[in-house]
């Protein structure tokens, strides 16, 4: 599917609205079209690519497919088997502290990983210590003031992380998988680009809108507005030649 496009966005929103029914199929299309995306910058094939915080492994087995050597890194053993999974290959590691020498992959990945994780900046640091000069970074994020920004307590999380998540247990009867600075962290875009701008060991090649199905690039560029009309931030980098 031709990206940017109404026909792909609409795809992957209505997987996403049955990820909990058929997980298989959402994660099957959101990781070929993330491939695909890694693909206008870089052929896969023959490459290596590494894939931090790649859960079950969806987005690996899509790297293979197209003759990548693909590596799964995830630190929480009940992600990697998910859904009855048993990703091939898969090292329990986290993304901050990876068992990789210095520029080992051609390309370095991942998908929804830094709203996740505390301290976003030394995560990327660790993707760009692992990325060979010359090598390309894919990092996608939804945003906290993304309508998806709270995940499962969306979009009650404007209302307060606290709240949405007090309704979330009234309505399921269940406790949210993601707790505010425990789990899941309020990252923005604004500062997230000045940070990645502001180093002079990667070039941002693209930043943009990841689902986006019109001028992807533009709303990015306006203060205020992308915080809330981005949805996912998709940043693809060029490690510097040392
Ligand atoms: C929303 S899931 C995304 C999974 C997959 N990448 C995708 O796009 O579907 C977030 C993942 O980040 C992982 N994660 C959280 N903290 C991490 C860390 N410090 N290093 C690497 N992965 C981490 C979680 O275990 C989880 O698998």
């Amino acid at each position: 599917m031709r990206d940017p496009s109404f026909r792909r966005s609409l795809a992957l929103f209505r997987a996403f609205m049955r990820e909990q029914t058929e997980p298989e199929q959402c994660y099957g299309l959101l990781a070929r079209d993330a491939a695909q995306q890694v693909e206008q910058y870089q052929p896969l094939k023959g490459t290596t690519v590494v894939d931090i915080g790649g859960g079950s492994g969806h987005f690996t087995e899509e790297f293979r497919r197209r003759g990548a050597q693909s590596f799964l890194f995830e630190p929480d053993m009940s992600e990697l088997l998910a859904g009855g999974r048993r990703p091939e290959g898969a090292v329990l590691a986290d993304g901050y502290l990876l068992p990789l020498a210095d520029g080992t992959a051609d390309v370095c990945f991942s998908s929804n990983v830094l709203e996740h994780v505390a301290d976003p900046q030394t995560f990327l640091s660790e993707m760009v210590r692992v990325t060979r000069p010359g090598g390309l970074i894919y990092v996608s994020f939804t945003n906290w003031y993304s309508p998806w920004g709270g995940h499962e307590t969306a979009p009650w999380h404007y209302f307060g992380a606290e709240r949405a998540r007090a309704r979330y247990r009234r309505r399921t009867g269940r406790e949210a998988k993601h707790t505010l600075g425990e789990n899941l962290f309020a990252v923005h875009i604004g500062p997230t680009l000045r940070q990645v701008r502001a180093r002079d060991d990667v070039e941002v090649l693209s930043a943009r809108s990841r689902y986006w199905p019109f001028l992807p690039g533009a709303i990015t560029r306006v203060p205020g507005l992308r915080e809330f009309a981005t949805w996912n931030l998709l940043l693809i980098l060029r490690r510097c030649p040392q």
